[in-house]
């Protein structure tokens, strides 16, 4: 029997469940694939069905105002996915189209679609005969041939490996037996050898070589941030401003601060930024709450200082909206995590 073909065996029987394997519907499984970058499965789940619940087709995305897409994507990160894809159900649906293109050149032209979620998609959902290649995928086919090569050079090889392993008949069901087989037996750190049912094929096993593929890029270290905000109280209500929608975190809302720069006091920096990016005049106080916290790309560590207008009235400088709200209506919008470790902590 062929790799391929075992390795389809081997999921058939062992395949993980989730609710985007249930459907055929091509709408829901791009918003899988979406979600699926860069996320575990398990964390994807809630978000899923709670998405489809609030957008039950691509029409009710595009009609969606931003604010409500960033909402229901709140906490699930890397935000540019959720922009872009309200932006590419838009774009369809300006052409009155309420399905998936089928067709990788019309799809992969569509904002946030890139090669592998264009293969992983149109091969699920339309049983199209491309080969989705992940890091699970990468990992597997470079033990499998000792391909000692870096990523994105790695590729290219292993591309080629696939594309004569590939399964026509069950585009799909391959490529998700791939990622299951190097996410659960081909792993990252302690590969499970003994239950692999291709170890006869994989050259690594064989040459007792496993650990050494596939070449490791060495990580760099996060950096970390201190930054400073300020509550700005005005008639029971606190001040929040919102992101610009390019760039990290877009188009989220946040208590008003910024970096401390190095050798400033984080009550200074508050100021600053207040007056910088909404040219307003504040008086920084006691510090209300500290908090940690790690985000993909870096860390924070951020400090809630509690501020008193003294004059001015907000200008959109380096925000793009403010508003002032009642703190128990924070959950009306979509704030990055740190924040929200913040907002039960700052009562007088
Ligand atoms: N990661 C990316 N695509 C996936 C899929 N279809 N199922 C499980 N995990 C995935």
């Amino acid at each position: 029997m062929s790799l391929s073909r075992k390795i389809l065996q081997w999921y058939k029987q062992n395949h993980q469940q989730y609710p985007w394997r249930e459907t055929s519907n091509p709408y829901h499984i791009w918003l899988s694939e979406i979600m699926l970058q860069q996320t575990q499965a398990k964390t994807v789940i809630p978000y899923y069905n709670n998405w489809l619940k609030i957008f039950p087709s691509i029409t009710s995305v595009a009609k969606a105002p931003l604010d409500t897409i960033l909402k229901a994507w709140e906490g699930l990160g890397y935000y540019a996915r959720a922009r872009n894809f309200h932006k590419a159900c838009i774009m369809l649906h300006e052409k009155n189209i309420n399905t998936v293109p089928n067709t990788l050149n019309d799809f992969i032209k569509l904002p946030g679609v890139g090669e592998y979620t264009a293969a992983a998609v149109l091969s699920i959902a339309y049983k199209q005969p491309l080969p989705a290649i992940d890091t699970n995928v990468i990992r597997v086919f470079s033990r499998i041939k000792e391909v000692r090569a870096l990523f994105p050079k790695s590729k290219k090889m292993i591309f080629k490996y696939v594309q004569n392993d590939f399964l026509h008949k069950s585009p799909g069901d391959y490529n998700q037996a791939m990622m299951d087989f190097g996410r659960f037996i081909c792993t990252n750190g302690q590969p499970k050898c003994n239950m692999c049912v291709i170890n006869k094929f994989c050259n690594a096993f064989v040459n007792n070589s496993v650990n050494k593929f596939p070449l490791k890029i060495k990580k760099v270290k996060k950096p970390h941030h201190h930054v400073a905000v300020g509550v700005i109280w005005k008639n029971n209500k606190i001040l929040i401003t919102k992101r610009p929608n390019a760039g990290l975190l877009g188009g989220l809302w946040e208590l008003p601060g910024g970096k401390i720069l190095p050798n400033e006091q984080p009550q200074h920096c508050v100021a600053r930024e207040i007056k910088e990016e909404l040219n307003l005049e504040v008086s920084v106080q006691k510090k209300l709450h500290q908090i940690q916290h790690a985000y993909s790309h870096f860390s924070i560590s951020l400090s809630a200082y509690k501020c008193k207008l003294i004059k001015g009235a907000p200008k959109l400088i380096g925000c793009v909206d403010y508003r002032w709200i009642k703190l128990e209506d924070v959950n009306k919008f979509a704030f990055p995590k740190a924040n929200h470790k913040l907002f039960n902590k700052i009562y007088d």
